[in-house]
């Protein structure tokens, strides 16, 4: 059974990166904000219901135009820094923000455009993503091998029960606090919306899902292109980021969102989640026997 884990304490936060973060935050207290998001599919709603904004990821962010009858500079209003893209509640927008405040509804959720990943695995096992993830992660691979590196897929799609089967061996193993802060619990896994995978180093196999993969030029490669195929490393280096993702740093771990969300949240050098102007998400809010969520 393939594992995701094999984590380390983390390394210290990178030069810079609380200072972006800072930066974010000013941004946003200035109203740098909200603008559309293009889900996979339509349908993207709110958690309160509400239509979700129209789709613009590939298309330039609005800006507002002075009109002709605005004749003195200190009277135009600057333009409006936009977001490429808000967070999604809905499990088929590839917008859908998922982490241990943010499950999966329904929490068995599966997407219907899977499809299977034709690349190098380090398993037997075809490994799926949803095609516009798929896609980009051939291309990312392809990029990568004109640079002579060679990446391998370790885990891409993992559906509900593939990820209690995870969770539930570890956390047999050791206890339910170890456990969730390197492995989620079924219902809460990007795994499961098909826009995630974990990459390996074919020339480092002692790096597969341990964080010197970041170290490896393979990893070091991701980390600085990926984003260019629309992916973003989702849990990065440093206590600061664990404590909003919940999680250790997973440099093998890469969740599709669009080229240009992901330029942008590696451009701000934030998460995901202060990106989207959302609250940390440290930890669940109940235990793994009691959750609601998955045992009601
Ligand atoms: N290791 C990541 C958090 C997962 O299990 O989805
Ligand atoms: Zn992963």
């Amino acid at each position: 059974m393939p594992r995701e884990g094999q984590m380390t304490q983390p390394t210290t936060t990178p030069e810079g990166l609380l200072s972006r973060r800072v930066l974010l935050a000013a941004a946003a207290t200035l109203g740098l904000s909200a603008c559309a998001g293009e889900p996979i599919s339509p349908g993207q709603t709110t958690p309160s219901g509400s239509a979700a904004p129209s789709p613009a990821d590939t298309q330039p962010a609005e800006t507002s135009t002075p009109s002709a009858e605005t004749p003195a500079e200190t009277d135009t209003p600057s333009p409006t820094p936009t977001r490429a893209s808000d967070p999604s509640w809905d499990a088929d927008s590839r917008y859908v923000l998922v982490n241990k405040r943010n499950p999966l509804e329904p929490a068995n959720y599966e997407p219907d455009d899977l499809r299977v990943l034709d690349l190098r695995g380090v398993y037997e096992t075809p490994q799926m993503m949803r095609a516009e993830a798929a896609e980009a992660c051939e291309d990312l691979f392809a990029a990568a091998a004109a640079e002579g590196l060679a990446l391998a897929v370790s885990t891409a799609y993992r559906g509900f029960e593939h990820q209690r089967s995870l969770y539930e061996t570890r956390y047999a193993e050791r206890g339910q606090q170890a456990t969730d802060e390197s492995t989620a619990r079924p219902g809460y896994s990007e795994h499961q919306t098909g826009l995630a995978v974990d990459l390996a180093s074919i020339e480092n196999p002692e790096c597969q899902l341990g964080q010197c993969f970041g170290e490896t030029p393979e990893g070091m490669w991701v980390a600085e292109h990926a984003h260019e195929f629309g992916f973003i490393i989702r849990y990065p280096d440093g206590a600061e980021a664990q404590e909003i993702t919940g999680y250790f740093y997973e440099p093998w771990h890469l969740r599709y969102l669009g080229v240009e969300t992901a330029t942008e949240v590696v451009q701000a050098g934030v998460t995901l989640e202060e990106y989207w102007e959302q609250p940390p998400a440290p930890d669940y809010e109940h235990d793994y026997a009691t959750d609601p969520h998955l045992h009601s």
